[in-house]
């Protein structure tokens, strides 16, 4: 079965086809960083316009990479939510024109299952049951996955997602949006241990997360300093530093509590190397396995979504209105 998927939730236009034998054929992804760059997060408004300027070229581009023909493509699969309403709307009005256009079936996806079920694209699949932690711009959430479309949230973050508390804090640096990579490079050549910022809610028994007090922190930080390249460095060292173990210090726990120790982490967080390198310490120390995707199928892409639509059809799901009924905000 060959899948043509859509993503389209936030400032990434993404075009994918995903056979179901030979895997993703093509998977294009054109990001909208010079249009938000100069406003320093995502202008939704914009983000819509730039999403209806490239659908029809990267489609086009993403079945000529392929080599498939419209006649070939047995289902459409585009990101139902959640996200920004207006770049929704223009992804899901697109689907299902061309659904309706070629006659075949249309299916709106989860964006965070697509997340969740990226793992799955790589020859090393995750064993299940399994946890799962997915770290991205809007989310932090961990999530036992019992079966493929069988998810328990076990916590979450109470007020900024992992990824908002990189992104604020690369602003607060002058450096630049997206913030995770620009803070990851950054704290490279830091100074360990030079500061130390708080891990909220380590000490507490439940599997909630809390960033947003790191950002009023960081902000005290910085104000007292200037800002050189090495100042810079050793706070985003001490950010991440922050962060990874807040993330780690709930995995672990969830390991324990629930006798799973086989650990998948998505989202664009999942792309971070030290976050990846102290999670590979935690699930051996609990005799499981850390699986993540590439970090190209980490941040938002149409492969995931196109493989969601494939397991969603698998289950029997399926779009049955032709109305366009985005979601800005859908729990799993
Ligand atoms: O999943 P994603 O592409 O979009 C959302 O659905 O939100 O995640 C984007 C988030 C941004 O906050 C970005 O700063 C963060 O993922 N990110 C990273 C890294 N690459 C992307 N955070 C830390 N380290 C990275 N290498
Ligand atoms: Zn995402």
């Amino acid at each position: 079965m060959k899948v043509l998927g859509f993503e389209t939730s936030c400032d990434e236009t993404a075009v994918a086809v995903y056979d179901s034998t030979k895997g993703i054929l093509a998977n294009i992804i054109h990001s909208q960083l010079t249009t938000h760059e100069p406003y320093g997060g995502v202008v939704p408004e914009l983000a819509a316009r730039d999403h209806l300027r490239y659908l029809t070229p990267l489609t086009k581009q993403a079945m000529r990479e392929a080599k498939v023909t419209h006649e070939e493509i047995d289902l459409i699969a585009y990101t139902k939510g959640p996200g920004l309403i207006g770049p929704l709307l223009v992804g899901g009005s697109f689907a299902k024109s061309l659904g309706f256009a070629w006659n075949i079936p249309c299916i709106g996806v989860h964006h965070l299952e697509g997340h969740l079920l990226a793992p799955m694209l790589d020859t090393n699949k995750p064993e299940l049951p399994c946890l799962a932690l997915l770290v991205s711009g809007g989310h932090t959430q961990l999530y036992k996955v019992k079966q493929l479309g069988e998810y328990e949230l076990l916590g979450e973050t109470l007020d900024d997602a992992a990824g908002e508390a990189f992104d604020k804090t690369a602003k607060m640096l002058g450096l630049g949006y997206p913030g995770g990579p620009a803070i990851e490079k950054a704290a490279k050549t830091g100074t360990k241990g030079k500061y130390l910022f708080p891990r909220p809610l380590s000490n507490q028994a439940n599997l909630n997360f809390s960033f947003s007090g790191l950002k009023t922190h960081v902000a005290n930080t910085v104000s007292k300093l200037d800002l050189t390249a090495e100042n810079v460095s050793d706070v985003a060292d001490a950010l991440q530093e922050a962060i990874v173990a807040s993330l780690s210090n709930k995995c672990t726990r969830a390991m324990q509590e629930t006798g799973i120790s086989n650990l998948v982490i998505a989202g664009g967080v999942a792309a971070n190397s030290r976050l990846r390198h102290e999670l590979e310490a935690v699930v051996s120390k609990e005799h499981g396995r850390l699986f993540f995707p590439p970090p190209i199928l980490c941040t938002d892409n149409a492969a995931m979504i196109a493989y969601c639509g494939f397991i969603c059809y698998q289950r029997g799901e399926i779009d049955k209105s032709q109305a366009i009924e985005p979601k800005s905000r859908w729990p799993l």
